[in-house]
């Protein structure tokens, strides 16, 4: 089956169509930059530009930064508070005349990772982290999805975790490598703690600097880099709408 994955994120939302069978994009990448103000109606105008550039009319399934349930968006911890309350499916579907899905960014990279990634055919629990802007998460037991974890916002050290942790904090406080990972670490041995995963998958852009700050980790649980990197948004966008995660 083809699906058009979508990748919304606070700068760029990215768009290619997948082969959901194997995960491969049928055509380049297309990214425009995100609207700002990031308004629900501006965004679905990019996202209806995008497929109007693959001159689409199929499925659309799309990874969103937010608590998504139902299609309806719950928080907006990095994106324009007038998301809170909108139904993106219906928004975005109204506007691109496709049947649309959407799903929280780091479950629908999660996702595309257990299929076709870091995290294939991994039995127990595993737990895909993205360090962006925000800190994501996705946990899975063997294979199966809790969505909306939201493990970015547990407390540390007095604050959000994703405020001190986040691949952000790193460029606005200029810390070392060595730094940060010790904020990675110390956030994974909390999520160990909690969890007790067989396997942590760390995604986000940064994770193709993996060999920066993974082999620093004190962490006892294996902690790989994400395979799909920054693809992995889209691929998982289009498993989203066609297996109706979303
Ligand atoms: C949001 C999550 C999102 C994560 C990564 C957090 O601030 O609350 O919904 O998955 O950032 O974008």
């Amino acid at each position: 089956m083809k699906s058009l994955g979508l990748d919304i994120g606070g700068t760029g939302i990215k768009g290619a169509p997948v082969d959901t069978a194997n995960g491969r994009l049928l055509a380049d990448r297309f990214r425009l930059l995100t609207p700002q103000p990031a308004t629900p109606e501006s965004v679905a105008d990019t996202v209806a530009a995008i497929a109007t550039h693959f001159a689409w009319d199929g499925p659309i399934g799309c990874g969103f930064p937010a608590v998504i349930r139902g299609g309806v968006a719950h928080t907006a911890a990095n994106v324009d508070p007038a998301w809170i309350g909108t139904n993106a499916r219906e928004l975005f579907s109204r506007t691109t005349g496709c049947r649309c899905a959407v799903a929280n960014d780091a479950d629908v990279a999660g996702l595309a990772e257990m299929r076709f990634g870091a995290g294939k055919d991994q039995q127990g629990v595993v737990l895909v982290v993205t360090l962006g802007t925000g800190i994501g998460s996705a946990l899975f037991t063997n294979g199966h999805l809790v969505a909306n974890t939201e493990l970015g916002h547990i407390e540390l050290k007095g604050i959000e975790a994703e405020q001190w942790a986040a691949e952000s904090a790193r460029g606005r406080e200029g810390l070392s490598w060595k730094k940060w990972a010790k904020r990675v670490d110390k956030y994974l041995h909390r999520m160990q703690e909690y969890f007790w995963p067989e396997l942590i998958i760390i995604g986000g852009g940064v994770s193709k600097k993996y060999e920066k700050f993974l082999p620093l980790l004190t962490v006892e649980t294996e902690v790989v880099p994400a395979q799909l990197r920054n693809e992995a948004g889209i691929v998982g966008g289009a498993l989203v709408v066609a297996e109706e995660v979303g």
